[in-house]
C-alpha cells in the first residue's frame, strides 16, 4: 500500500512529535514542512522533506495527500480551510480553534467540500480512556452521580519565558483542561452547565495559573475539575497515564466516577462495588477490582486512524462538531469565571449534530 504522504503545517513542539510518530509508521510519510520560522528550515533539511513559509505554497507545490495542523491555535481555521478548498483530509490539532466562533465556518467548509477533518483530541484512542468509557456506557456503575477530576502539576519556569504564555488564553485551561473536559463527555456524556473560578495568585502573570470547575452533565451528574499548573502535585492525567514517557509515572489517579452501583478511579482502572450485591449501603464492605488493558500509544493508534480517513476507508473518529463541543465547554468555563454566572451551553443549537459522547 502507498504510504499517505502528509504536509505538516506547524513543526514546533507538537508538530515534531507528530513527525516522530510517522516515522514509525509504515502507512504515512512526511511529504513537506510549512512553518515560516528560521529553524523550521533546519528541521525540514535534516528530515529531508522541502520547507516552505506559506502554508498555501506547500499545499499547491506539494500536493499532500492530507496534511496535518500544528501550527498555534488561532491559525487552524485558516489553514484548514485552506485544505478543505484543495481537498486535503486534514488532522487539526486539539482544540480544533482558538473559539467555537472560527470554528464553524472550517466544520461548515470542510462539510460543504466533502473533505474529511480529524481533530487530534488523541487520548481517546487511549485504551484506558476507550475502557473506562465502556464500563461507565455498559451501566457498571448505575447511573452516575458525581465525578472529580484533577489536572495538577508543576508547570516548569522556563515554559513561561515565550511572552505569549502568561496571557489569557494560553492557560491550563484552554492548553490542558480541554483535554480533561474531551475525556469527560467521551466517558461520562455531555456537559450541559458550568460554574467556574480562576486565581493568577501564584505566578501573578495575566493568565490563570489556578481553576476549579464545576459541572452538570446532561445526564443529571455533578462534577468538579480542579486545575493548577503551579502544584507540586502528581494528579493529572500526564503525570499518572504514562502516556507520554516526557513524563514521570504515578501510580496515583486523576479521575473519580460514582454511580449508584459502584465507582471507577481512572487511569489505574480500578472498579468499586459492593461485594454482595444484594447487601449493598455505608456499612457494608467494598471491593475493589484493577482492570487491565492492553498498553496502545495513543499518538500512534491516531496517525493510523488518520490514514485510514485519507484513504475513505474511515469516518473521523473525532469530528469537528464533537470537538467544537470540548471548545465551547471551554469557553463556558472562561466565561463563567470572568462573569461569576452559571453557563448553559446549548450545544445542539450553537453547534449542531454529534457525536461519539451522547449523553447516559
Ligand atoms: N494533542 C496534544 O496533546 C497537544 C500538545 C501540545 C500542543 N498541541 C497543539 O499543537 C499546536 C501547536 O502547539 P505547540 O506546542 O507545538 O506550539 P509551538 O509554538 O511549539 O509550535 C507552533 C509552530 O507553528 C509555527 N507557525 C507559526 N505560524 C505559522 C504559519 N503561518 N504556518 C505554519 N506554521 C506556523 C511556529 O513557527 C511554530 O514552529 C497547538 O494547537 C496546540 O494546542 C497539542
Amino acid at each position: 500500500m502507498t504510504p499517505v504522504s502528509i504536509g505538516m503545517i506547524g513543526a514546533g513542539w507538537f508538530g515534531r512529535k507528530h513527525v516522530e510518530v510517522m516515522r514509525r509508521e509504515p502507512a504515512c510519510r512526511l511529504a513537506a514542512i510549512a512553518d515560516p520560522a528560521p529553524e523550521a528550515r533546519a528541521y525540514a533539511q535534516s528530515a529531508g522533506v522541502p520547507c516552505f513559509e506559506r502554508y498555501e505554497e506547500m499545499l499547491d507545490r506539494v500536493k499532500p495527500r492530507a496534511a496535518i495542523i500544528a501550527a498555534p491555535n488561532l491559525l487552524h481555521a485558516p489553514a484548514g480551510m485552506a485544505c478543505a478548498e484543495r481537498g486535503i483530509p486534514m488532522l487539526v490539532e486539539k482544540p480544533i480553534a482558538d473559539t467555537v466562533e472560527s470554528a464553524m465556518p472550517l466544520i461548515a467548509a470542510a462539510e460543504r467540500a466533502g473533505v474529511a477533518l480529524l481533530v487530534g483530541h488523541h487520548r481517546r484512542y487511549n485504551p484506558i480512556i476507550a475502557k473506562a468509557r465502556e464500563i461507565v456506557r455498559a451501566g457498571a456503575l448505575g447511573r452516575i452521580t458525581a465525578v472529580s477530576a484533577q489536572w495538577m502539576l508543576l508547570k516548569a519556569d522556563e515554559y513561561f519565558s515565550a511572552a505569549h504564555r502568561r496571557l489569557p488564553g494560553a492557560g491550563p485551561i484552554l492548553t490542558n483542561a480541554v483535554h480533561d473536559i474531551d475525556d469527560l463527555r467521551f466517558i461520562c456524556g455531555e456537559i450541559a452547565s458550568v460554574q467556574a473560578m480562576t486565581s493568577h495568585a501564584v505566578r501573578q502573570y495575566p493568565v490563570e495559573d489556578t481553576a476549579v470547575i464545576v459541572f452538570r452533565f446532561a445526564g443529571g451528574a455533578l462534577g468538579t475539575l480542579t486545575v493548577s499548573d503551579t502544584a507540586a502535585a502528581p494528579w493529572s492525567w500526564e503525570l499518572t497515564s504514562g502516556e507520554n514517557p516526557f513524563y514521570p509515572r504515578n501510580d496515583e489517579n486523576c479521575y473519580l466516577i460514582s454511580g449508584t452501583e459502584g465507582a471507577l478511579a481512572v487511569p489505574r482502572l480500578e472498579l468499586w462495588r459492593y461485594r454482595e450485591q444484594a447487601e449493598k449501603g455505608w456499612t457494608q464492605p467494598l471491593s475493589r477490582e484493577r482492570l487491565s488493558v492492553e498498553a496502545g500509544d495513543p499518538l500512534a493508534r491516531q496517525i493510523r486512524h488518520f490514514c485510514a480517513v485519507a484513504r475513505g476507508e474511515a469516518e473521523p473518529a473525532v469530528t469537528g462538531r464533537d470537538a467544537a463541543r470540548s471548545l465551547r465547554v471551554v469557553q463556558a468555563v472562561l466565561e463563567a469565571a470572568k462573569t461569576g454566572y452559571t453557563f448553559e451551553i446549548d450545544a445542539e443549537r450553537e453547534i449542531g449534530e454529534s457525536c461519539s459522547c451522547l449523553s447516559l
